[in-house]
């Protein structure tokens, strides 16, 4: 057992789902993101045990059960269990730090497979109902469960879903500096709702393309340097691969909207921020090649309607949702299209 738990001990732990207001596919860049916390998310409740964990899911057919310590998590059947697993075998494998078990019931309000992040939020709800937050900090956690996405999917994700998660701020959006690992919030302004709109597209990480998108931004790494430090595009012309160049061009332009936009919203410039975030999903279309047509179309409705600031992808691409910045009042929502008002929320937490 993990030291401050005890068996039979009921718990209840929650992880919010994430929407990324601007900073995509820069985290696994060593760049900056501005992901926020929502309020919808994951509940695990149940009772620490010893020996092995047994979850059912109010969403998910097949309950999962495994004996602990888990040797092989992307083994680990029904799927979802997989996340589950990934998460107690970081914890096993934190030094001195041994893994209760649980059984208990997971609960969601989040949709899966829409971008806002599910498994981040069950990987981070995982972790707290382990007893993860005895030993570690937020951000230790946030790693932790990383690496537990890393190992149930196969797709070498970022760590800016599991931040947002476990370390989201009520109000704010976080500004999360992925070289150094600094956390600034920046408030979210009261007199704009942020909508989340549903392509249709069900997105698929587990394909190639994010690992492909990654391998070209280290390749850009290896002849540039780290793209965070790069302050001029003309850096990028020692790249001869025009592909990698894009890819430089959008992480280099991606990092300096992120600041753009916090400082927008900071000073109440709405418009301004929303022409960052069109500016934003352009270069995801054009330079990182990780929209499309649905997505597009999308944008371009949302970006026409009255009352809506801006609007661009969200999340890794290839389908899954759009983030738009509206009046308040204003649902852009197109006819057909599912749709989330989502609020910046705090982090996960243990009850
Ligand atoms: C997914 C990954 C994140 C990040 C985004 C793209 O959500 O899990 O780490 O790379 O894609 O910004």
């Amino acid at each position: 057992m993990n030291a401050g738990s005890e068996m039979g001990e009921q718990i209840r732990s929650w992880a919010p789902g994430r929407v990324n207001l601007i900073g995509e596919h820069t985290d696994y860049a060593g760049g900056l993101v501005l992901p926020m916390a929502i309020q919808l998310g994951t509940t695990i409740e149940g009772e620490r045990t010893d020996g092995s964990i047994r979850l059912r899911s109010t969403t998910q057919a097949d309950e999962v059960r495994f004996d602990l310590p888990v040797d092989d998590p992307a083994s680990i059947t029904p799927a979802w269990g997989r996340y589950v697993g990934g998460v107690a075998a970081g914890l096993q494998s934190v030094a001195g730090l041994g893994v209760g078990g649980l059984d208990g019931e997971v609960s969601s309000d989040l949709p899966a497979g829409a971008g806002l992040s599910s498994s981040a939020a069950l990987e981070v709800a995982t972790a707290f109902a382990l007893g993860a937050g005895d030993s570690l900090d937020r951000a230790a956690i946030a790693e932790l469960c990383q690496r537990a996405e890393q190992v149930a999917t196969g797709v070498p994700c970022g760590v800016m879903d599991q931040m947002a998660s476990a370390c989201g701020v009520e109000g704010h959006a976080l500004r999360l500096d992925c070289s150094t690992g600094e956390i600034r919030p920046v408030p979210v302004p009261d007199d704009v709702a942020i909508v989340v709109v549903h392509s249709g597209q069900t997105r698929e990480l587990a394909g190639s393309e994010y690992g492909d998108r990654r391998s070209d931004v280290e390749a850009a790494t290896a002849i540039v340097g780290p793209l965070r430090t790069v302050t001029s595009l003309d850096a990028l012309d020692a790249i001869d691969d025009p592909t990698v160049r894009r890819r430089a061009r959008h992480v280099v332009t991606e990092n300096a909207r992120v600041d753009a936009f916090a400082d927008a919203i900071a000073a109440g410039d709405l418009v301004l921020a929303g022409t960052i975030l069109v500016a934003g999903h352009r270069s995801l279309r054009d330079d990182f090649d990780v929209s499309t047509d649905v997505l597009d179309a999308l944008v371009d409705s949302l970006v026409a309607t009255d009352g809506v600031y801006g609007a661009r992808l969200t999340g890794a691409g290839f389908g899954g949702c759009v983030v738009a910045l509206c009046r308040p009042g204003v649902d852009p929502t197109p006819p057909g299209h599912r749709s989330w008002l989502v609020r910046p929320s705090a982090g996960a937490a243990l009850s």
